[in-house]
């Protein structure tokens, strides 16, 4: 964990425009800086970098962010990594500090379960070689499969003994403890009698990035239907199959060499390749990809080939992950093996050599190839040739980073091109895909953002953007400006007793506006705000614009950048001077409580309405209609106060 304090060393010397700066080329514009957009492809820059702001904001996505979301955005980076890498940039001497007791309890399990994975390694490898039972039963196994002695230790393969509880003995008689032993599913209990989980098994023990044991796979040897083939760790504190590949760290050297990464099914199929001497090699376990471990493998290189068996159940699930992969920018490609054999047995059959011949002779452009797939089976068909172009178009569309720009156009002409359909109406079909997803994007944040408008061309605010203003909600424009003067103006003074977030606190509490912000996670930051600030904590909106919590940061910037303008009236009753939001806080700050009463007093109005026409007895009515010419006089003269300032 980071201190606290040095976190507020990192961001004190955050300069957004150099971090973006890094990434995106920028034209000082104004006040602002300008650029292409890193996050989707255009020709005319709109991408807006605010230095005083500390934000950014794309006129044609609507992608906007601080500089610690554009790292985590652009970089893929967690929080963490992101906070880490400003402070490599800016030479900060990253503290740790104090963790919480959760944290060090979950380090604690963790470093009891490598210890005994660690054992266990052990105890399986000496199994395998050094018992008779391994030599005759796991080991002579292993060496008919083809494996040879050299691979077998390099990868501390090894073999659980058949007895019921050979390694659980062994285990608890080393004092492990029997709660850690089934967590690592090395034991399992039953009945109140323990016994070893992956008995009469071949053992692979999985590495982490560092060669430390994470976990293991167990592979029965005698064929038996009612058995599982494999079985695998269970998840714990160290094994997390989402972020683990197998043979990762005996192949990352190899992958950096070669520039790419080969990807396989199964364990045997990584240890028999690294025995034919090919060694930039993983598997995933035939699932589909996750994002953690297209990252793992996009620390090394941007090539990634997937060498699957033809008629395997895995391919479909591979595929599944892989658009991904392109959002990635990965290059993927797709090689088959084919007559029901595996990258383990073919390589076995063929030899090293004309392995890696037929790879190279066969690998094929993964979007091609799903293409050319597809194809053959459209015939005549027309409706399921329109399912094909959709389904190409939105594959298309997800490679969309800058400098992957070339490579999508090349891909529109090629598959219009094998389509047989007009490059332009694939081209269409592609940018419908991309507006798509920005759109959903852009709606998870909120849609109700506003760049300030100074120094920034007209014409650089796209359609898109346009069409973002016209879907403006008023409603929820009110419940902005609020928690805005909030965190805007919350540490001035309002009058001799309090100070501005004070007042807004009593305001809010004494006529229960709360409940009427819409917009929960408005609530959230109101909330946390008030915590804070009763905790003794000054908080401004830098405090929320890099709070980990990624959607209440989010949030804060697109209040920020959320403009006004003051009415006619105003700038008449100043005679030219046109006052600053400074100098009319206590007005906005006024207008924004009233606008929420205003809404409050609608509110009561209708259901006053509702009562009224339900309502039966003379006496009732009457004073149903003298609460709603109440309401009302207090709706007038809200309203008449409310005309100075104009939101929009
Ligand atoms: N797998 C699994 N659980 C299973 C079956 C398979 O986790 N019950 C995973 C394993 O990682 C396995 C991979 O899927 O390595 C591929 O499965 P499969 O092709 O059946 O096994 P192989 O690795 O080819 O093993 P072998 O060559 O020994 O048959
Ligand atoms: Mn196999």
């Amino acid at each position: 964990m980071i201190s606290q304090n040095s976190i507020q060393q990192i961001l004190s010397r955050i300069d957004i425009v150099e971090i973006v700066g890094s990434f995106v080329k920028l034209k000082k514009r104004g006040a602002n800086y300008l650029g292409l957009c890193p996050f989707h492809n255009e020709k005319t820059p709109s991408f807006t970098v605010s230095p005083s702001k500390e934000i950014y904001k794309c006129f044609g996505c609507g992608r906007s962010g601080n500089s610690i979301s554009f790292l985590m955005e652009a970089e893929k980076y967690s929080y963490v990594e992101a906070l880490r890498w400003l402070a490599a940039k800016y030479n900060v001497e990253i503290e740790e500090s104090e963790t919480s007791p959760e944290y060090k309890q979950q380090q604690q399990v963790a470093d009891s379960l490598y210890i005994i994975n660690n054992f266990a390694q052990k105890f399986f490898t000496d199994a395998l070689f050094n018992s008779e039972e391994g030599q005759d039963i796991a080991l002579s196994y292993l060496k008919e499969r083809g494996f040879r002695e050299e691979v077998i230790r390099k990868f501390q393969l090894g073999y659980n003994p058949e007895a019921r509880d050979g390694f659980t003995k062994a285990a608890l008689a080393s004092q492990y403890s029997l709660e850690y032993l089934q967590k690592t599913g090395l034991v399992n209990v039953r009945d109140g009698n323990s016994y070893d989980n992956y008995r009469g098994r071949i053992i692979f023990p999985i590495h982490n990035q560092s060669g430390k044991v994470l976990g293991f796979g167990a592979r029965i040897i005698k064929k038996n239907d009612k058995a599982p083939k494999y079985i695998n760790s269970p998840e714990n504190e160290i094994y997390v199959k989402s972020k683990i590949l197998y043979g990762s760290y005996f192949a990352r050297q190899a992958i950096d060499k070669a520039d790419e990464c080969l990807l396989v099914e199964g364990y045997t199929d990584v240890v028999s390749l690294h025995q034919a001497g090919i060694e930039n090699v993983v598997a995933s376990g035939g699932t589909s990809l996750t994002p953690d471990q297209l990252r793992l493998i996009k620390k090394y290189t941007n090539n990634l080939t997937i060498i699957y068996d033809g008629d395997s159940a895995g391919i479909k699930a591979a595929l599944r992950g892989l658009d991904l992969a392109l959002e990635e920018s990965l290059n993927v490609r797709l090689v088959l093996i084919p007559d029901n054999e595996d990258p383990d047995s073919y390589v076995n059959k063929v030899g090293a050599s004309a392995f890696i011949d037929f790879v190279n002779a066969n690998k094929k452009d993964f979007i091609l190839f799903q293409l050319d797939i597809a194809l053959k089976d459209i015939g005549n068909d027309s409706n399921k040739k329109s399912i094909v172009v959709n389904q190409v178009a939105e594959t298309i569309s997800k490679i969309n980073k800058a400098e992957d720009f070339t490579k999508q156009q090349d891909y529109i002409k090629r598959c219009a091109e094998m389509l047989k359909i007009e490059e332009s109406g694939l081209h269409a079909l592609v940018n419908k895909f991309i507006r798509e997803k920005v759109n959903k994007e852009e709606s998870r944040v909120n849609r109700e953002q506003r760049f300030e408008q100074e120094n920034i061309n007209n014409e650089t605010i796209s359609e898109a953007d346009q069409e973002t203003l016209a879907l403006f909600n008023r409603d929820e424009v009110h419940e902005q400006a609020m928690i805005r003067s909030l965190l805007e103006f919350g540490l001035k003074q309002w009058n001799d007793e309090m100070k501005v977030a004070e007042y807004i606190f009593k305001e809010i509490e004494e006529n229960h506006l709360e409940e009427l912000i819409d917009n929960r996670e408005l609530v959230r930051v109101y909330n946390t705000y008030k915590a804070w600030y009763e905790a003794g904590i000054e908080p401004t909106a830098k405090n929320f614009l890099y709070h980990d919590d990624l959607k209440m940061s989010s949030l804060v910037v697109g209040i920020m950048d959320f403009s006004y303008e003051i009415s006619s009236n105003w700038k008449e009753h100043f005679e030219g001077h046109i006052p600053t939001r400074e100098e009319l806080f206590a007005e906005e700050v006024f207008s924004t409580l009233n606008y929420l009463k205003l809404r409050k007093i609608k509110r009561l109005m209708d259901e006053n309405q509702r009562d009224l026409e339900r309502s039966t007895a003379a006496e009732d009515q009457m004073v149903l209609v003298q609460t709603h010419q109440h309401l009302k006089q207090m709706e007038i003269e809200l309203t008449k106060q409310l005309g100075t300032v104009i939101f929009r």
